[in-house]
C-alpha cells in the first residue's frame, strides 16, 4: 500500500487527486486549511480506498510542511508520493498591487511548496524512493499584470521543482509539475469574476467564452482529466521521468 499526501486536498483538484489515489488503492493524507473539508475528503477517500488521515492545517504557519510529512509517516510508516496542489492567488491591478497579496501568495505557492518538497525529501531519501508532483500554471510563462503575484508564484514552482528533482536525483527520488488548463473550480470561478470586474466587464458569461476560445481545444478542462495526470506521474510514469513539466491546458502551453 502506498502512502500518499496531497495539500490543498479540502476541495478543487486536491480533492480529486486525492480521491484518485484513494482508489488506486493508496492510503491517503488529505491536508487542507479548511479543516471541515480535509475531513470530508478523508471520509470519501475512506470509502473508496484502504485509509484516510485528515489534516488541517494552514501550511505556512512555522513548521507546518515538516509536521505534516510527519504525520503521514506517523501513521503509515513511509511516505511515498507528495502532491504539492495547495494554492492561492488573487486579482488586483499591475499598479494597485498590495504587500499583502505578494505574502500570501508566495507563502503558500512558493515557500510552503519548497519546504515541504524538502521534509518529504528527507523522508524519500532514507527510503530511497519517492515521487513528488507540484501544481504549476500556464500562468507562470504569461504576462498577466493583473494576475502579477500569482503568475511569478508559479514561475517560483517551476523553478523549486528543477532544484527539487536535481537535489533528490542521487536518491532515486523523482519531481515533476503538472500545469492545469483551465478547470471550472471555486478557485478558478472567483478569480475570473474578479478579473471581468476588474476589466470593467460585465457581461460575465461572454468574458468567459472569450477566454475558453482562447485554449486551442477549444474548451476548459476539468478535475478528472487533470488529476489523471498527476496520478500517471505519481504512480505509473517511467522512472527516469524527472524534472518534468506536464501541460495538461489543451494547448494554451505549447512546450
Ligand atoms: N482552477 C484552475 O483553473 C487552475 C489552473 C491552473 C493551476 N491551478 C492550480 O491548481 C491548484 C488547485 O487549485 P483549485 O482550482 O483546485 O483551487 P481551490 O481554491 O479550489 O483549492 C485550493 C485548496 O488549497 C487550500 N489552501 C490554500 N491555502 C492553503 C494553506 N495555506 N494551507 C493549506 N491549504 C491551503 C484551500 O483551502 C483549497 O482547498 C492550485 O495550486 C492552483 O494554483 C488551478
Amino acid at each position: 500500500m502506498k502512502s500518499v499526501l496531497v495539500t490543498g486536498a479540502g476541495g478543487g483538484l486536491g480533492r480529486e487527486i486525492a480521491l484518485q489515489a484513494a482508489r488506486r488503492g493508496c492510503a491517503v493524507g488529505v491536508l487542507d486549511l479548511n479543516a471541515t473539508a480535509a475531513q470530508e475528503t478523508a471520509v470519501l477517500c475512506g470509502k473508496a480506498g484502504p485509509a484516510a488521515l485528515a489534516i488541517g492545517k494552514d501550511l505556512t504557519c512555522n513548521g507546518a510542511p515538516k509536521e505534516a510529512v510527519k504525520e503521514v509517516c506517523a501513521a503509515w510508516g513511509r511516505l511515498d508520493v507528495l502532491v504539492n496542489n495547495a494554492g492561492y492567488g488573487g486579482i488586483e491591478a499591475f499598479l494597485d498591487m498590495t504587500e499583502a497579496m505578494w505574502d500570501r501568495t508566495l507563502a503558500i505557492n512558493v515557500k510552503a511548496l519548497a519546504l515541504a518538497c524538502a521534509a518529504a525529501g528527507r523522508v524519500m531519501r532514507e527510503q530511497r524512493a519517492g515521487r513528488i508532483v507540484n501544481i504549476t500554471s500556464p500562468a507562470s510563462r504569461m504576462a498577466l499584470p493583473n494576475y502579477a503575484a500569482y503568475a511569478a508564484s508559479k514561475a517560483g514552482v517551476d523553478s523549486v521543482t528543477r532544484a527539487a528533482a536535481v537535489a533528490l536525483a542521487p536518491y532515486g527520488v523523482t519531481v515533476n509539475s503538472v500545469a492545469p488548463g483551465m478547470m471550472d473550480t471555486e478557485m478558478q470561478r472567483s478569480t475570473e469574476a474578479d478579473l471581468a470586474k476588474l476589466e470593467g466587464r460585465e457581461d460575465i458569461e461572454a468574458f468567459l467564452a472569450e477566454r475558453t476560445r482562447r485554449v486551442p481545444l477549444g474548451r476548459r478542462t476539468d478535475c478528472e482529466t487533470v488529476a489523471a495526470a498527476v496520478i500517471w506521474l505519481a504512480l505509473d510514469a517511467p522512472d527516469y521521468v524527472t524534472a518534468e513539466r506536464l501541460n495538461i491546458s489543451g494547448g494554451l502551453d505549447k512546450d
